[in-house]
C-alpha cells in the first residue's frame, strides 16, 4: 500500500536523515557478494532522492559512509569508494532533473583523490539548484564532527575571540558540518537495526525514528512515504505537555 495519497503536504519534514542499511544482508539473502549489494543499494538512494524531491521535502540527508566503515575490509572500502564515483558519473543528471543540489558532511579529505575531484564536480554542477539539497554523510561520525567543533571553538577562546560564557548551542551548531541545516525532524534506519551508529548525534535531539525491516537495496518511495506518513500522525512535544500545544 502506497500512503502518498494520506500524506498532507503542509505538514512535510522539513530535513529527513537516512541511514542506508543492509545492502550485505541483501546480497547474501540472494547468494551475491556484499558488492553486489552495495551496488544494488544505488537503487535505494534513487528511490529516495526522488521521492523527497517530488514531494517537496527541502532536506535529505544521507548515511552512505560513516568513520567506522574504514575498518572494513580493504577491498569493500575500495568497491564502495568506486561506486560512489561511478554513481555520481551515472547519476548527475537525475540531479540536475530534479532540481537537486548535492553536497557532503564528514572527512571529505580523507577519500581517495578521485572520490574527492568528482564530488566538487558535481556539487560545484548542482549548486544553484533549489528543490532539494542532498547531503552524503562520507566518513561521517557524530562524535568526530562534536570533537571537531569543540577544537575549533576552544582555538577561539584561547584567541580570546569569544569567552566561556558565550559557548551556547547556536554557536556549537555553527561550528558543525550541518551550520546551515535544520536539525532532523525525521530519522529513518532501513534493515531492522534499531541504533544510531554514530549518525547525526548533535542534531537528533527531537528527531522522530523510523525503523522498518526493509534491506536498503529494496527501498522504494512507498518506503518513504510509509515513514511520512507515519511520522505525520505522531505529535512532537518538545517537552511540553499535549495540552500545550493544541
Ligand atoms: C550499508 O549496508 C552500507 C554501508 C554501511 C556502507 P551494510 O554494508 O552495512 O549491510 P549489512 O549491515 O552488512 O547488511
Ligand atoms: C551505519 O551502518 C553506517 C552507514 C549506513 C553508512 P553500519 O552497518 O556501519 O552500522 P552498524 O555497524 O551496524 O552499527
Ligand atoms: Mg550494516
Amino acid at each position: 500500500m502506497d500512503f502518498l495519497e494520506q500524506i498532507d503536504r503542509d505538514k512535510l519534514p522539513q530535513h529527513v536523515a537516512i541511514i542506508m542499511d543492509g545492502n550485505g544482508r541483501w546480497a547474501k539473502k540472494q547468494g551475491l557478494l556484499r558488492a553486489a549489494g552495495h551496488k544494488r543499494g544505488t537503487a535505494g538512494v534513487k528511490q529516495a532522492v526522488e521521492g523527497c524531491a517530488e514531494l517537496g521535502i527541502p532536506f535529505l540527508t544521507l548515511y552512505a559512509f560513516s568513520t567506522e566503515n574504514w575498518n572494513r575490509p580493504k577491498k569493500e572500502v575500495d568497491t564502495l569508494m568506486n561506486l560512489l564515483v561511478s554513481s555520481l558519473k551515472k547519476e548527475i543528471l537525475t540531479l540536475q532533473d530534479n532540481d537537486v543540489s548535492l553536497h557532503t558532511i564528514g572527512n571529505i579529505n580523507t577519500l581517495p583523490s578521485k572520490a574527492q575531484k568528482e564530488l566538487s564536480e558535481v556539487i560545484e554542477k548542482t549548486k544553484s539548484n533549489k528543490r532539494l539539497r542532498v547531503t552524503l554523510a562520507l566518513s561521517y561520525g557524530g562524535r568526530e564532527e562534536i570533537l571537531k567543533s569543540l577544537q575549533e571553538i576552544s582555538v577561539k577562546v584561547k584567541n580570546n575571540i569569544i569567552s566561556p560564557a558565550e559557548i551556547d548551542e547556536s554557536l556549537i551548531n555553527n561550528h558543525l558540518y550541518t551550520h546551515d541545516m535544520p536539525d532532523v525532524d525525521l530519522l529513518i534506519r532501513t534493515s531492522g537495526e534499531q541504533r544510531v551508529s554514530n549518525f547525526l548525534l548533535w542534531q537528533i535531539a527531537y528527531a522522530e525514528f523510523y525503523f522498518t525491516p526493509v534491506l536498503w537495496p529494496d527501498f522504494k518511495k512507498e518506503h518513504l512515504h510509509d515513514a511520512i506518513y507515519n511520522y505525520q500522525k505522531r505529535e512532537r512535544r518538545f517537552g511540553k505537555t499535549s495540552e500545550q500545544i493544541k
